[in-house]
């Protein structure tokens, strides 16, 4: 527009100083002018883009009425989310944290549609018991970040920082979990649970699990020892030896399902705050690293599954399931309840 607006003129001064017989110089003059308008403009569009975007970072579907602003600093870096409303469970109840990168919308529809609407199937009321949020940053693709907002809009159980969304920004992420979980409701959830989104989970085994015999102060999951740091550069969990230089991780639980306290994360959290630095492997960095600090144990539970199991009926009895594509987790959540029921 601007761009037309300002040739458009050009031509007619043109025209006007060829009748007035003005001198090339002048021409030039406004030329020259006009360009640096138009880069003026296009400058302070982009700048202004920019700002938006940065207003979008953790503010996405920002409505004051149905979420709030919440800050916390780590490494020195001030991290600000968009916190939707949770109505806040006046008696025991579980916070389940979602993990997924900010562009899988299919996969957060897969997680809506299965395990966190089977509670309500289970008569176990969703409103009174179980709160599921899912954990996103700010994509670097606008187009996304806008559907982002539509989303937020529609379900409101986005909870979305004002980083970028990235693999080695999910330590940042998961401390961002550890502060909703430690300060989001007067009345703390009992139990905490962070799961990556193509992670299928048995709500019925996780409220067994609830209702047994567990140490209070310990991360359950699956347990990984003596794991390696990776050395090579291509690899996307590789770590240099500035990052972090001993041959092997403490003992941690598998970023993509593990259960705790709320006692537990606020330990986590407040470990995490005191350090300048976390090594961007958020399961290493926070069930291993932080949790070793902090004197939190770490116990394998033997229903959490890595891999999809060879047997498929494995699945149903479960507790939770890593590495599932959102129509193999629509698949179990379907066939377990004809295979119960039958
Ligand atoms: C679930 O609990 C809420 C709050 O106590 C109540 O209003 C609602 O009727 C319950 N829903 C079911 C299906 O029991
Ligand atoms: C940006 O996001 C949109 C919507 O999710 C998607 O269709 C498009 O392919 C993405 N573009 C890039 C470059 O990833
Ligand atoms: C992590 O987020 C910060 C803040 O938005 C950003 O500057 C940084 O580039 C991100 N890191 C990666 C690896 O994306
Ligand atoms: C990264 O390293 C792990 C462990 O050695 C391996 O399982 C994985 O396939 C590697 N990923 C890539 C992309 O090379
Ligand atoms: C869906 O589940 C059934 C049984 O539970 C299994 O036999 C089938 O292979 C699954 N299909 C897919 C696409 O995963």
């Amino acid at each position: 527009m601007t761009h037309h607006r300002c040739c458009f003129i050009l031509l007619h001064v043109r025209q006007k100083l060829h009748r007035l017989r003005m001198p090339c110089g002048y021409i030039l003059g406004v030329l020259a002018a006009c360009l640096l308008l138009l880069v003026y403009v296009i400058h302070s569009s982009t700048e202004r883009k920019f700002t938006i975007g940065h207003q979008q970072a953790g503010v996405a579907a920002y409505i004051p009425e149905r979420g709030r602003l919440e800050t916390f600093t780590v490494q020195n870096i001030k991290i600000s989310y968009y916190l939707p409303k949770l109505g806040c469970p006046d008696r025991p109840w579980i916070l389940a944290l979602v993990i997924s990168s900010a562009e899988d919308f299919q996969c957060r529809a897969a997680v809506r549609s299965t395990w966190a609407s089977e509670a309500s199937a289970l008569g176990l009321n969703l409103t009174e018991r179980l709160r599921v949020l899912h954990l996103i940053a700010v994509s670097r693709n606008e187009t996304a970040n806008n559907n982002i907002m539509r989303e937020s809009r529609t379900h409101f159980d986005l909870a979305q920082g004002n980083f970028v969304d990235s693999y080695r920004n999910l330590t940042i992420k998961s401390i961002m979990g550890l502060h909703i979980a430690t300060s989001a409701c007067p009345r703390q959830p009992g139990l905490v649970i962070k799961i990556d989104c193509d992670t299928y989970l048995n709500v019925d085994n996780l409220l067994a699990f609830e209702s047994g015999d567990n140490h209070a102060n310990a991360i359950y999951g699956f347990l990984l020892d003596n794991d390696r740091p990776i050395r090579r550069r291509k690899n996307k969990s590789f770590i240099s030896r500035e990052e972090y230089d001993g041959g092997t991780y403490p003992p941690f639980i598998g970023g993509f399902f593990y259960v705790m306290t709320t006692g537990v994360a606020g330990q986590l959290y407040g470990e995490a705050a005191r350090c300048n630095y976390l090594l961007p492997l958020e399961d290493v960095s926070v069930t291993g690293l932080l949790a070793e600090r902090v004197g939190v144990r770490r116990y394998h539970l033997a229903g959490v599954l890595r891999r999809t199991p060879r047997v498929w009926e494995e699945t149903f009895s479960a507790l939770a399931v890593h590495s599932l594509t959102p129509p193999q987790m629509t698949n179990i959540s379907k066939t377990r309840w004809r295979y119960q029921h039958s």
